[in-house]
């Protein structure tokens, strides 16, 4: 009875207990209900109810498989009991026994009560043996379907889990792929530029001697050489964290002033940058910070080459310290430009994330969260009041000064 394709699908995903083996009868004549017993009782587990209403109490506390009932019944007729029963158990079939008068307000009611098949009385012992067993096999099958239905929504909520899920490791897998690439690439570039700034501090050395070196020079030398060392704590950075380990921090004592003031001569090193109107506000009694000097020049770098590729020339980028009210010290960088593209909002300080094509790595804002996390402090990007960014980042004071 029960399709093959369906059997075999059933046994390959162990659906299991599909048929609880109850049937229930209902008749208000005693006499019929035993004798409707003494046929199904060899095959089935049989319950036995004399009205409708006695009838939905055995429904209620019973699992059954199919429910025969007869029509002509005071009270409830066979089919509303089979109404009532399809509300709550719509994979219950039944089957209503009636006479031959009957019949076309049986045929009426067939789409209501969805009944599963009408015998004519007198019925014999066969035929109702037959009608329960492609009953069950009905209910058998509904049941079935239903099952591996939900069984495949479930199946398919896992594999699209799972398939995500892969999907996410594929792309830390990239990310960390060109993470190490990138480490082995800085090594030979940081040896290369150590070798410059020795060089270079040689010059300085020298300068520092000689009377007849004009200021301006002296100066060119200074920013050149912040520049470079700026570049070479980049690279550390990069190095560091291509191989994956914590990022060590040498921790010291430092000015917000000053710092502010070595970031902007490492600037200077930029034409682009000359060209923008900077604004320094740093708020008075400032307390020292405890940081890593060339790190968090390389925040304020990272911060102020985005703003300087955000603006055009004659444009303003401000640049802040202040103290906030658990006592950190504040900076902030703050741009006139057109703001953050609204499509990367939420992934500003990932990865990779640049709008800037071959001239962005979309490494800068990563790496300055890295350092302000590693200060224990905290990043974040905000509205400029006219349009344009802001940047913010606490660095904690140091104990002494606090
Ligand atoms: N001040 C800013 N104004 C507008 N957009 C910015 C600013 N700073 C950062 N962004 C956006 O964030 C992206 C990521 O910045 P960053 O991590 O420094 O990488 P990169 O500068 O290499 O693109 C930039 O490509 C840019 O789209
Ligand atoms: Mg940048």
């Amino acid at each position: 009875m029960v399709d093959e394709r369906l059997q075999s699908l059933v046994e390959r995903y162990e659906v299991r207990d599909l048929l609880s083996g109850h049937v229930l009868l209902v008749d208000d004549d005693e006499p019929n209900l035993e004798v409707l017993a003494a046929v199904l009782e060899p095959d089935y587990a049989v319950h036995q109810a004399d009205s409708g209403p006695a009838a939905l109490e055995v429904v209620a506390s019973t699992p059954l498989d199919v429910i025969v009932a007869d029509q002509r019944m005071p009270g409830m007729t066979g089919v509303e009991l089979l109404e009532a029963v399809s509300r709550d158990h719509p994979d219950v079939a039944g089957i209503v026994l009636t006479g031959y008068t009957d019949s076309d307000a049986i045929i009426a009611a067939i789409n209501r009560a969805g009944a599963f098949r009408f015998l004519t009385k007198p019925w014999n012992p066969d035929e109702i043996r037959m009608a329960v067993a492609d009953a069950a096999a009905y209910v058998y099958q509904r049941r079935a379907i239903e099952r591996l239905v939900a069984l495949v929504a479930r199946r398919n909520d896992e594999l699209a889990k799972a398939l995500e899920d892969l999907r996410l490791a594929q792309d830390r897998m990239l990310h960390l792929e060109r993470l190490g690439t990138m480490g082995r690439l800085t090594a030979g570039v940081t040896h290369d530029l150590r070798n410059f700034l020795i060089g270079l501090a040689l010059i300085e050395e020298e300068f520092a001697t000689r009377t007849e070196v004009t200021d301006d020079l002296r100066e060119t030398v200074a920013v050149g050489l912040a520049g470079i060392r700026n570049l070479l704590a980049t690279l550390e950075t990069m190095n560091q964290f291509a191989r994956g380990g914590p990022m060590t921090m040498d921790l010291q004592s430092l000015s917000p002033a000053r710092l502010i003031h070595d970031a902007l001569v490492v600037m200077r090193g930029d034409l682009e940058f000359r060209k923008r109107e900077v604004v320094q506000r740093v708020a008075d009694g400032l307390p020292d910070i405890e940081g890593d000097r060339p790190r968090l020049i390389q925040v304020l770098v990272n911060l102020l080459r985005n703003a300087v590729q955000a603006t055009a020339p004659g444009q303003r980028i401000a640049v802040e310290a202040s103290r906030d009210a658990e006592g950190h010290v504040v900076f902030a960088v703050e741009d006139e430009g057109p703001g953050i593209p609204p499509g990367i909002r939420d992934h500003l300080f990932d990865p990779f994330v640049s709008t800037k094509g071959e001239g962005g790595m979309g490494m800068g804002l990563y790496m300055a969260k890295l350092i302000v996390e590693g200060h224990g402090g905290v990043i974040r990007c905000l509205n400029a009041i006219n349009a344009g960014t802001r940047f913010e980042f606490s660095i904690r004071a140091s104990c002494q000064r606090n």
